[in-house]
Order: structure tokens, then C-alpha cells, then sequence
């Protein structure tokens, strides 16, 4: 699976598809909506459409050059992904999980006309039935209003790069942030209403900006941001207003710790500005409690800082289990130094590789540091250095981008479970051996799995009290993520079943570390105790935020703060 996500990596493509059903029924209260909106209401179909013949139980024409395009862009997380409205990267919720409607091709080979040859159907699945590409505050103060009147779910669709669902829903009226994309370097932003001494060097975007622009354009200027691995998650959406995190976190901190400002609308139809100065309680919520819970983010700002030089440890290992654990050993040893260090970044226990970065220690140094890493895979044979790079850009460009991690978790179904390890696991040698055998268990119940290395323990700009951030990161070293999946042909018992065997893998972890937490936006969908494990001891401030501006829960997601419970229609295609 992995070699063939790999290989299909990479393609290009020349076209973006926007497929509209024209036979859907359109009724008044749309037909108002979209009066209000300018005429700009849409309706969406499914993205691989075109390889199919029927579409909701409805003939329609395949396209055999279409299907083409699709099948060669079937893990391009821009173009097919991200780019079309109807695109999520974790097809887990673009299908309805529970009844299987499903438009997908075979993700092992998505040429396989098994997946899409009649009696094939293309079915909605979990794509909302009606999206505005959203150009401003007046569309979402509508879509408010709207939801208000009608009773119908509202969601927010930013990237859909979602893990948990929270930017689809069936039935559904989805607003999407795609087109909100600008940026603009400020090197002494003030926040609105704060003093002018308080100026940082920062970047304003819009909603839907993406990384990989950002990255590119302060490259340009001489600068760097906290980001995420992946070049096309937002950065104003679930990332950074879940926590967001990032290689250079150890450094810097989370997303949320530099965020200066966010410009929202609030369920309550108000265009506000929150930010230290103004609206502080919602700008501390939207720090760390979540996107698709406080309001629509149309803008936000973070603090940026001077380029600088990296030191970067490759270090690769055949990825058999008994070289996994010797690996392992060593680097449970080494983790909290590691921490302290300011080393960030992943490693990638499926294909046998931690790519780590530092811009605190020097090349001696760095190489001290990996010494026992280096000597012990080098005797496995593996292939492992430590080396310098420029600038975050060309860290980001040689080593993250397109590494097995951001690609295998695009294109098919992701059933995940995550649990932030803390420091104090790794204090004596019998912790440490205790945590080597959850992990190996782990690791043996996941066909993916991976440690984020990208925890602020070893950061000191904040203690946190000013963001909504799970108070358990900063204590961890690490997150492990687990993940299982399913054939395009699954049935219901095998859907549960993967879901089953991330629970049993990710236990292990939850056994040994029982006051920790999870990271919610990479989590179990299942996970126990939701409100404790991904908020801690900010979920009661957080929920009296969410019911101060949101009193009626316009806005709702899953184990999201305030969340109303599984059985609203919306979430019908949860298993
Ligand atoms: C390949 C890959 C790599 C990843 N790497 C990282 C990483 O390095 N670090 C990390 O922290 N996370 C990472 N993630 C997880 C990521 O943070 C979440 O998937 C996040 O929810 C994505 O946010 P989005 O806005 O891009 O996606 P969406 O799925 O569109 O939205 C996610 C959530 O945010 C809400 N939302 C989106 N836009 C807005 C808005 N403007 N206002 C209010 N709410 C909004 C949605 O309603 C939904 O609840 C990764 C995910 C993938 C698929
Ligand atoms: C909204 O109105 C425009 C202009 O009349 C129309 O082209 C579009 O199809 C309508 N959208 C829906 C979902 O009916
Ligand atoms: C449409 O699908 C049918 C059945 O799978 C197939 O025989 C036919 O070649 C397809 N046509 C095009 C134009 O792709
Ligand atoms: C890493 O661990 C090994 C023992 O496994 C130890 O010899 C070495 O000093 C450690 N290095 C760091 C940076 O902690």
C-alpha cells in the first residue's frame, strides 16, 4: 500500500473538475438562500464521478478521459483533494461509514473498474448536498441565519483534511474557505485595540491559505513560520485553531502560541476582531479548542520569524520488529534530551525513518546528540547522517514534503487513534521499558504508525495559560499516531473491525500514560472521556465560551467542545 501511495505521488494534472447534478431538487428555502447569496449556492457531486455510470441511482454519462485524470490524481491532495469542493483527504468521511455509499475508486489501483463499473454507483456519502465558496463575511453571516431558520447542519469546509468528519456531514450546507487566500507580511503588526508597543514581525492570511504558499512567500522574504507537515493543510483552519504542530514547535510553540489575531464571525451573525485586546475569551478559545466550534475564521495572524539554518539527522533502519525495538530503546533514552535539545520533526516507524530538525545546536553538537541513533542503525544497515540545511523552506522541501507520513494518509480511509506520551514515562529505565513494550504492542495492531515529535516540552515562551491548547502537550514529549484502514469493497464488519484494532493499538499507550490526553485533531473517533482527553482543565472555560456565542449550537462537530452527542442526522454515518 504504502510503495503504491508512493509511487502514484508526484502526478500532475491539468484540469479540475467541477461536476453539478443538474437533477437535484431545488426547494424554497434553498431557492431563498441562494437569492441572498448573489446566486452563488452550489451543489456538488463526488469528484471521481466521472469513472462512474450512475450517480445516486440516477444514469449518467462516464467521461473515459476524466476517469483518467481522476485515477492518476487520486492522492494529489491539491488538485483532487483540496481544490474541489468535494475533496477529503481521509475518504473515511466522504463516504457515509455506516451504509456504505460511496464514490471511491480501489486505492490500491484506481484504474480497478471493479470500483466503478456498474452496478457501481457514485453516492454522495457524507459530501454536503449544498456548499458556498465563500467570499466574505456576508455569506457566512446567511449561512447563520439560514441554519438558524431551516434546522439544517451547518459545516465548515476548509482543506477536508480532517481526521475526525468535522468538515462533512450528510445533508448538510458547507461553508468553504478555499477562495479566501491572501497574505501579507506585517513586520510590526499591532493587534487591534493593543498598545503599539506590543508590535510583533507577523503574516496575516486569509481562511483558505494553504501552507505550502505561505512557506513559500516568507521564504522569499526571509522568513519562517511554525507550520504543519503537510503543504496543503490550512493554516487558518482546523490546524491552527486546534493546536497546531509543527517541527519547529520544540523552538517556537504550537500554532496556537503564535497566533496575534484571528478576524471570526460568530454564530450570533457579529464580524468580530479577537485578539489580547478584544473579544479575549473567544480568542483564547479559538487558541487550542478547536475549529467548526466558535465561529468562521475569515482571517488570521501569526507571529514569523528571521530564516535560519538547521541541523538535520536522516536516521533509516531496515523496519523489521527486532531492529524496531533496539531503534526504539535508544530513542526513548535520548527523547527528553532530545526535547531539550529543540530537535522536531517524525518518525515513521512503518518505513523505518526519523527525520529530525534543530536550529539550537550546532553540527558537532547535533552529531553528539545522534551518535548512539546513528551508530546503531548504521550496524543494521541502514543509511543514516546528520546534516545542514538553510532555511525552513528547504527543510520542509527535502525531508517533509512527500515524506510516507503526509502521503499515506491521503486517498483512503484513515481509522486513527493518537495519545500524547508524557515526559515523566520516560524518567526511570523501568518507565522507559514499560512505554517500549505499549509502543512495540501498539505498533503491531496499526499498518501505519508514526511519533510527531513536535511537542513544546522543551518550549519556554509560554507556560500556556494564555491558549485553550490541551495543558498535557506541553508536558509530553511526543504524540503516536495508529492507524487502520479498509479495502474499497469493505463491508460494515470490516469498517468496525479497523476501528476496533486502532482502539486495541492505541490502549496499550492509553494504560500506561492514564492522566495524558490526545491531540483532537488527529484522534480516535471513539476516544473515552473526549471532553477530559483533548481539552483537560480548560473544557469548562472552553464550554461556557462555546455557550456564550454560540447559545444554540448553530454550529456543532464531533467530541467537539459543546457537542450535542452521535444521534443528529449528521452524524448518521459514524460507526
Ligand atoms: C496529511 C496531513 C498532515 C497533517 N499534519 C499535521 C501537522 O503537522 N500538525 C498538526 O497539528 N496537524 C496536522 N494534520 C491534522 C490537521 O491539523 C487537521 O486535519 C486539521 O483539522 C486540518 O484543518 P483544515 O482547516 O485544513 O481542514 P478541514 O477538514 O477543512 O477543517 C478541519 C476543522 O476545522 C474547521 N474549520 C476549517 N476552517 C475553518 C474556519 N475558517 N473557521 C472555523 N473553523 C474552521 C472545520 O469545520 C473542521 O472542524 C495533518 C492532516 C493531514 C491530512
Ligand atoms: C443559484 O442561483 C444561480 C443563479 O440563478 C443558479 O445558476 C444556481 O444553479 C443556483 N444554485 C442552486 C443550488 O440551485
Ligand atoms: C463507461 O462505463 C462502461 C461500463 O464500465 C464502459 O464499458 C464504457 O467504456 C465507459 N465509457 C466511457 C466513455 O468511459
Ligand atoms: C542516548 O542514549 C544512549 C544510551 O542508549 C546514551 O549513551 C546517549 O548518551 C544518549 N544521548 C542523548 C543525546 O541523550
Amino acid at each position: 500500500m504504502l510503495e503504491f501511495l508512493q509511487a502514484s505521488w508526484g502526478v500532475l494534472l491539468a484540469s479540475v473538475f467541477s461536476v453539478v447534478d443538474k437533477n437535484r431538487p431545488v426547494t424554497d428555502i434553498w431557492r431563498q438562500l441562494n437569492t441572498t447569496i448573489g446566486g452563488r449556492l452550489a451543489t456538488s457531486n463526488p469528484w471521481p464521478q466521472p469513472c462512474f455510470s450512475s450517480i445516486n441511482g440516477r444514469p449518467t454519462h462516464n467521461d473515459s478521459s476524466q476517469c483518467g485524470t481522476v485515477c492518476q490524481n487520486y492522492f494529489n491532495q491539491h488538485i483532487a483533494r483540496s481544490d474541489v469542493f468535494a475533496g477529503y483527504s481521509a475518504t473515511n468521511f466522504d463516504m457515509c461509514m455506516s451504509n456504505g455509499d460511496q464514490c471511491h475508486l480501489d486505492f490500491m489501483n484506481p484504474s480497478n473498474p471493479l470500483a466503478f463499473s456498474p452496478p457501481a454507483d457514485c453516492r454522495q456519502g457524507s459530501i454536503p448536498s449544498y456548499y458556498i465558496d465563500v467570499q466574505g463575511k456576508d455569506d457566512v453571516i446567511a449561512a447563520f441565519d439560514f441554519a438558524r431558520k431551516s434546522g439544517v447542519p451547518l459545516v465548515i469546509k476548509n482543506t477536508g483534511h480532517d481526521f475526525k468528519g468535522r468538515s462533512s456531514g450528510p445533508g448538510s450546507l458547507a461553508l468553504w474557505m478555499h477562495s479566501m487566500k491572501y497574505i501579507h507580511h506585517a513586520p510590526e503588526f499591532v493587534a487591534d485595540g493593543c498598545p503599539t508597543s506590543d508590535a510583533h514581525n507577523a503574516v496575516t492570511f486569509g481562511a483558505g491559505q494553504q501552507f505550502e504558499e505561505i512557506f513559500q512567500h516568507l521564504d522569499k522574504l526571509g522568513l519562517q513560520m511554525v507550520g504543519g507537515s503537510d503543504q496543503s493543510v490550512g493554516a487558518a483552519g482546523g490546524w491552527a485553531q486546534g493546536g497546531g504542530h509543527s517541527s519547529l514547535t520544540p523552538t517556537y510553540g504550537l500554532g496556537a502560541d503564535r497566533t496575534l489575531q484571528y478576524k471570526v464571525v460568530t454564530p450570533d451573525g457579529v464580524a468580530r476582531i479577537a485578539n489580547a485586546c478584544q473579544n479575549e475569551d473567544l480568542f483564547w478559545a479559538l487558541r487550542g479548542g478547536g475549529g467548526g466550534t466558535f465561529g468562521v475564521v475569515l482571517e488570521a495572524t501569526m507571529m514569523v520569524s528571521e530564516v535560519e539554518s538547521y541541523r538535520v539527522a536522516n536516521i533509516n533502519w531496515p523496519p523489521t520488529t527486532p531492529n524496531l525495538k533496539q531503534v526504539l530503546e535508544i530513542f526513548l533514552d535520548n527523547a527528553t534530551n532530545f526535547a531539550l535539545q529543540g530537535w522536531g520533526g517524525y518518525v515513521t516507524i512503518t518505513t523505518g525513518n526519523i527525520i529530525l530538525m534543530t536550529p539550537r545546536l550546532n553540527l558537532k553538537e547535533a552529531e553528539e546528540a545522534m551518535h548512539a541513533l546513528i551508530e546503531l542503525t548504521t550496524q543494521l544497515g541502514g543509511v543514516s547522517t546528520v546534516t545542514e540545511v538553510p532555511t525552513f523552506l528547504s527543510w520542509f522541501d527535502n525531508y517533509v514534503r512527500g515524506m510516507a507520513g503526509a502521503q499515506a494518509l491521503v486517498g483512503l480511509p484513515i481509522a486513527m487513534a493518537s495519545r500524547l506520551v508524557p515526559q515523566k514515562n520516560h524518567a526511570t529505565s523501568e518507565g522507559r521499558a514499560e512505554l517500549l513494550e505499549a509502543l512495540s504492542s501498539a505498533f503491531g495492531l496499526s499498518v501505519f504508525s508514526q511519533i510527531h515529535f513536535t511537542s513544546p516540552y522543551g518550549f519556554t515562551g509560554s507556560d500556556g495559560s494564555d491558549t485553550s491548547v490541551n495543558p498535557v502537550w506541553r508536558t509530553s514529549l511526543y504524540q503516536v499516531i495508529v492507524v487502520n484502514s479498509w479495502l474499497f469493497d469493505s463491508t460494515l464488519e470490516q469498517r468496525k473491525e479497523a476501528y476496533a484494532q486502532t482502539t486495541k493499538s492505541i490502549n496499550y499507550l492509553r494504560d500506561i500514560t492514564p492522566d495524558s490526553g490526545a491531540y483532537h485533531n488527529e484522534a480516535d473517533i471513539h476516544e473515552p472521556n473526549y471532553g477530559h482527553s483533548f481539552y483537560n482543565t480548560n473544557y469548562v472555560r472552553l464550554l461556557e465560551i462555546k455557550n456564550k456565542y454560540d447559545p444554540d449550537h448553530i454550529l456543532d462537530c464531533w467530541q467537539c467542545v459543546g457537542w450535542q452527542g452521535p444521534s443528529r442526522p449528521r452524524y448518521s454515518c459514524y460507526i
